[in-house]
């Protein structure tokens, strides 16, 4: 079974679907983690984004791989190169929209996603994925959150990886993402129409977690 978990970024995806799958004994499934791989590579290979040839081209070279190493955990491999750290680069960040946007890294990645759900039980997480990948999942879930809780959330998200940021740079970059991801032609960041609502906006992870879980019969 797949549970489906959308929404803008730093509303608390990550650290919910992560909590979720644990307490499930489900997989965790971090699409996000796909589309900034595909971007890594073609900032390597030097992709011109504007050339469909091109994109083609590379995706069909690319050799990504996904390690579901423990419950809570995936890591991303670009042939035996573990990217999971390098993909959360500000580099990366600043241009996987526009790489995510592609349609035809949409297709290949969406088809990846289905390929490897088809067998045991996935908490998925993403923009698209209740609304385009999985529209028949039993359980879905559309998180939000305020503006400046995420922005908050995000700067934690950096000090923890010893990062230094500044708060209105990372207003900003949240702004043109969520911009980006809603407004492109292609499955665009929206609430699927039978999704559950969780705002995270004054909930620690446990509640927003408990929350979920009020809703999920298994
Ligand atoms: O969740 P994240 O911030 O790591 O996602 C990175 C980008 O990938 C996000 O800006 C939009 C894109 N994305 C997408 O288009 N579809 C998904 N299912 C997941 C992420």
């Amino acid at each position: 079974m797949v549970i489906t978990i959308d929404g803008a970024a730093g509303v608390g995806k990550t650290s919910t679907a992560k909590e979720l799958a644990k307490r499930l004994g489900y997989q965790y499934f971090d699409t996000g983690a796909m589309y900034r791989a595909v971007t890594l590579f073609f900032i390597r290979e030097k992709v011109d984004l504007s050339s469909k040839s091109d994109v083609i081209t590379s995706l069909r070279a690319i050799k990504l791989k996904i390690d579901f190493s423990s419950e809570s955990e995936m890591k991303v491999f670009l042939d035996d190169d573990d990217i999971s750290l390098k993909i959360r680069s500000q580099e990366v960040t600043n241009k996987v929209s526009a790489v995510s946007a592609l349609p035809d890294v949409r297709d290949m990645m969406v088809k990846i996603q289905r390929s490897f759900t088809l067998n045991g039980n996935f908490i998925v997480e993403g923009r698209d994925i209740g609304t385009v990948v999985f529209p028949d999942a039993k359980y879905k879930f559309f998180l939000q959150a305020d503006y400046d809780i995420r922005a908050e959330r995000r700067l934690a998200d950096f000090e923890r990886l010893n990062e230094a940021k500044n708060i209105n740079d990372i207003k900003e970059d949240l702004e043109k993402r969520d911009k980006y991801d809603s407004t492109r032609k292609l499955s665009p960041l929206k609430k699927p129409d039978n999704a559950i609502i969780i705002d995270t906006t004054n909930c620690s992870l446990e509640e927003q977690v408990n929350e979920i879980l009020k809703h999920i019969e298994i």
